[in-house]
């Protein structure tokens, strides 16, 4: 029997901000990245996204690289900025020119857009009338989903609305860690959460407004538990656990946007700050939230907890990434199994990797065998996953290409292309060969 599903998808993921560069041409509005870059202070060695890999004029030399690598598609977000420079009103004139230069490419060559709508950077203007705290944005953010739907019709079919809401809600506007950098309270991080939830709804209705046959999904990351030991109790702890929102935390879990999107309600566990948001909503609400057609899960590492849902430390020496993040493969069987049981529609990993410290060698090459040894033991878990009937179909690699790490700037290395960011020239990493083997294959090789 084959390892995976047929007609899985395999590809490798980037996001605007963190490849294009090009923040001031072609009439790109500023955006939130900018100005936290710009301002100082926030982003190691005072790194910024102004130049990055300079994907914006690499179009055809980038897509012929993603060709060599054998990958079936490409995750890419659209900077809001560059189609609506003041986040709404007039469309930029120019601001598609990269984007359909990008997209035309990749499918001269075989390889499917998936598009995201928003990777965290706001139009400044939109940030000057509240950001995400204001829901007025809702309709800013379902105009741009329709204009860029409606320009993509008939070339692009999957979107994702929103990446990370966690890390939008969470390190933007309560540990400040991202842009904007602002320190809120829990009940104010509800209310980002919430309207995050509306603007998806109001997202995925402007595009299937325009293109019915579109897919539209949305994109979590966030705490999963995997159990210590294979039981039926503990994978069970596991499951809980993943969903406890009286953990230390609760920013961090999925189901605090996506159980308001899709269950329509709060889990019974939530904090009582969250309670206390909760009884704010005007009840309307619940009925505008649109369940999306598949849920992105971005996954790096999980917890070990053990049989009674405490989690158990790891051990000493156990392996850490270069920037010092768990190394648990475990998670990958698991994290599907849960999203799918809880939420029961199917799952694309649309973020899994690594940052290590990669190097060019003296032969001229990048040996990144640690990159090799994580994603094969993470695909040969979610293999397991697969096989006991999460519907997972794809698995788009994080990153394609080193890029700018947001608060860590270019310290951390998540790309299977390195790129020298002296001149911009790319090297594609052993790990990429060996991906391309697994792709060939449909994750027979492993
Ligand atoms: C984000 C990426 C980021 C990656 C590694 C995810 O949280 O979506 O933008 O580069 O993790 O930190």
């Amino acid at each position: 029997m084959n390892k995976f599903p047929k007609n899985f998808l395999w590809g490798a993921a980037c996001a605007s901000y963190q490849c294009e560069g090009a923040w001031d041409e072609d009439g790109k509005g500023p955006n939130i990245w900018d100005d936290f870059c710009h301002m100082g202070g926030h982003v190691k060695n005072q790194d910024n996204g102004d130049i990055a890999c300079d994907c914006y004029h690499r179009v055809q030399e980038d897509v012929a690289l993603m060709k060599q690598c054998g990958l079936q598609a490409y995750r890419f977000s659209v900077s809001w900025a560059r189609i609506f420079p003041n986040g709404d009103g007039i469309v930029n004139p120019l601001g598609f020119i990269y984007y359909d230069e990008l997209v035309d490419s990749l499918l001269k060559n075989g390889i499917q857009p998936m598009i995201t709508l928003y990777h965290w950077d706001l139009p400044s203007a939109l940030q000057d009338r509240g950001g995400w705290l204001n829901r007025d944005i809702t309709r800013a953010f379902a105009r741009y989903a329709e204009v860029v739907a409606q320009h993509f019709k008939g070339r692009v079919h999957t979107y994702m609305t929103l990446n990370e809401p966690q890390c939008i809600a969470q390190l933007g506007y309560g540990v400040g860690v991202h842009a904007p950098g602002l320190v809120l309270d829990e009940e104010k991080v509800a209310q980002v959460f919430h309207v995050l939830c509306l603007a998806h709804s109001a997202g995925m209705r402007a595009i299937k407004a325009v293109d019915p046959t579109a897919t539209v999904g949305v994109v979590t990351c966030g705490r999963q538990c995997y159990p210590q030991t294979d039981t039926p109790q503990n994978r069970e702890s596991a499951y809980q656990e993943t969903f406890n929102l009286s953990s230390p935390g609760w920013q961090f879990t999925s189901n605090i946007f996506l159980d308001s999107l899709i269950l329509r309600k709060y889990d019974e566990t939530a904090p009582e700050t969250v309670r206390r948001f909760a009884h704010t909503i005007d009840p309307s609400d619940w009925d505008m939230m649109e369940t999306p057609d598949f849920i992105g899960i971005n996954i790096y590492n999980g917890e070990m907890v053990d049989a009674e849902g405490r989690y158990v430390k790891p051990h000493p020496g156990a392996p850490v990434t270069a920037c010092k993040w768990k190394v648990t493969p475990e998670v990958m069987h698991y994290c599907t199994l849960h999203i799918y049981r809880r939420y029961g529609i199917p799952v694309y990993i649309t973020e899994n990797g690594l940052s290590c410290n990669d190097k060019v060698y003296l032969d001229g090459a990048v040996h990144d065998a640690e990159r090799i040894d994580f994603l094969h033991r993470y695909l040969l878990e979610l293999q397991k996953g697969i096989a006991e009937g999460a519907p997972v179909l794809g698995y788009l690699h994080w990153s394609l290409f080193d890029n700018f790490e947001w608060a860590e700037g270019y310290d951390e290395r998540f790309g299977m292309i390195y790129v020298d960011y002296k001149d911009g020239r790319r090297i594609l990493k052993d790990s990429v060969k060996w991906y391309r083997n697994v792709i060939e294959s449909n994750g027979d090789s492993l």
